[in-house]
């Protein structure tokens, strides 16, 4: 059946994240509309609330009232969430609070390490189980450094950069390849000197609260990846998704879409909270393989599976390196990919760093194994507009953990 229609998304994930922790920061109250719905946005509000941080409900918006931390008398709980435990570990650090983050079992095998390491540079007196969860910090006066990361990782640049907002003097970053900007663009937009010079970003210590704020959080570009996907794999489909963000860090999969042949409009587009957002509209093309390559990969890494799920149904090869951050998501996703995709009868050849998927050939349906990876069981889901037989999931519920609504939304717009 075709994918026809309009949507909305939830606010972005990334920015969602970010917007609670910066508001937590700010000396008085800032509202919050369009929060991402998912499970780890609600995380990190939790994480935030334990730490003394006043945060309520209002309609469909989210008021923080910023200003002290108190350390948290139980230990933090991470859930699922990357994002939530690296940049608190970040944020809290900076604020001179003790806590202990604990998370499940997928975010306890996950390398923590690559921010406790600038962490501890800076002075962070930490304990962990070998660079992983459970870690616990301790109040710690924290000095500026310069740190040259050895990973393209928005988390770990924006962990640093958060600390900075409290250690003496100055902090630089920098990165191998850009990362998405969003910290270092609220920051600035919030009336902090933030000094950017290529790939190395700088902070000072704040001397004073951020200014309380007021932000819409523009559509997450990751979760409407999905139904751009299934518009561009089943014909006849054609989708606007509306107000999206469009940040040139995020948007890595619309390139590659428009790089396989498949039709990507941009809409109007507008400017809001320095974040650019636009409308696209997205149709039906048979598609050609790409090639994509490391310096491409942070700008579409939460989009491979379904990149991955597309070359299946494109002419010829497609060949993803330089991705070897897969393997350390919320599962190892090239692992994931290899199993699922070869159950369902797709040639895939797994690469340390990738893999090169030829196509096209017919998907078959098939028991999807998901790691719990909210991603997977999306992009499998996805898969399974076009296989002959069912996919089924064996945890269709862990795309809560970024979009609850998936279901609901994908029925609506076949038609
Ligand atoms: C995120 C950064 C990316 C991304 C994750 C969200 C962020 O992780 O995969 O889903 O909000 O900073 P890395 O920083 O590890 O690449």
């Amino acid at each position: 059946m075709a994918i026809r229609g309009k949507i909305s998304l939830p606010g972005d994930k990334s920015i969602s994240h970010r917007a609670l922790m910066l508001a937590s920061l700010a000396g008085g109250e800032s509202r919050i509309s369009n929060l991402s719905t998912g499970a780890d946005v609600q995380t990190t509000r939790k994480c935030l609330e334990a730490c003394g941080v006043i945060i309520e409900d209002n309609k469909n918006d989210v008021i923080l009232q910023g200003g002290d931390y108190i350390d948290p008398d139980q230990p933090l709980n991470c859930g699922n969430s990357g994002t939530t435990t690296r940049l608190l570990l970040g944020l809290l650090s900076g604020q001179g609070i003790n806590a202990t983050f604990v998370g499940d079992d997928s975010l306890s095998s996950r390398p923590m390490d690559r921010i406790l390491d600038p962490l501890s540079q800076m002075g962070l007196k930490s304990d962990s189980k070998n660079g992983k969860l459970p870690i616990t910090i301790n109040k710690s006066t924290l000095c500026g450094i310069h740190y040259e990361s050895p990973v393209a990782s928005a988390q770990v640049k924006s962990a640093v950069i958060l600390a900075g907002l409290g250690a003496k003097g100055k902090t630089s970053i920098a990165e191998p390849i850009l990362s998405r900007n969003h910290t270092e663009k609220m920051l600035d937009g919030l009336g902090v000197k933030v000094s950017i010079d290529g790939l190395t970003t700088a902070v000072s210590n704040l001397m004073s609260p951020l200014t309380p704020f007021k932000l819409s959080v523009p559509g997450d570009p990751s979760t409407a990846a999905f139904f751009a996907a299934a518009a561009a794999l089943v014909s006849h489909s054609d989708i606007q998704l509306n107000c999206i963000l469009i940040n040139p860090t995020r948007i890595g999969v619309f390139r590659a879409l428009g790089s396989m042949g498949i039709n990507v409009k941009y809409l109007e587009q507008w400017e809001e909270a320095g974040e650019t957002i636009g409308n696209l509209n997205i149709s039906y093309q048979p598609m050609k393989g790409i090639t994509i390559t490391k310096d491409e990969v942070p700008g579409l890494i939460d989009e491979l599976p379904v990149i991955a799920v597309l070359a299946t149904q494109a002419n010829g090869k497609t060949i993803v390196r330089g991705a070897e951050e897969l393997r350390i998501k919320e599962c190892d996703r090239i692992h994931a990919l290899c199993v699922n995709l070869n159950k369902m009868g797709a040639e895939i050849e797994e690469l340390d760093d990738g893999f090169i998927i030829n196509g096209p050939t017919p998907l078959n349906g098939a028991e999807i194994e998901t790691f719990h990876d909210h991603r997977i069981a999306m992009a499998f889901t996805i898969a399974g507009l076009v296989s002959e037989g069912d996919v089924v999931l064996d945890h269709p519920e862990c795309v809560s953990i970024s979009y609850p609504e998936f279901y609901k939304e994908l029925d609506r717009l076949q038609s």
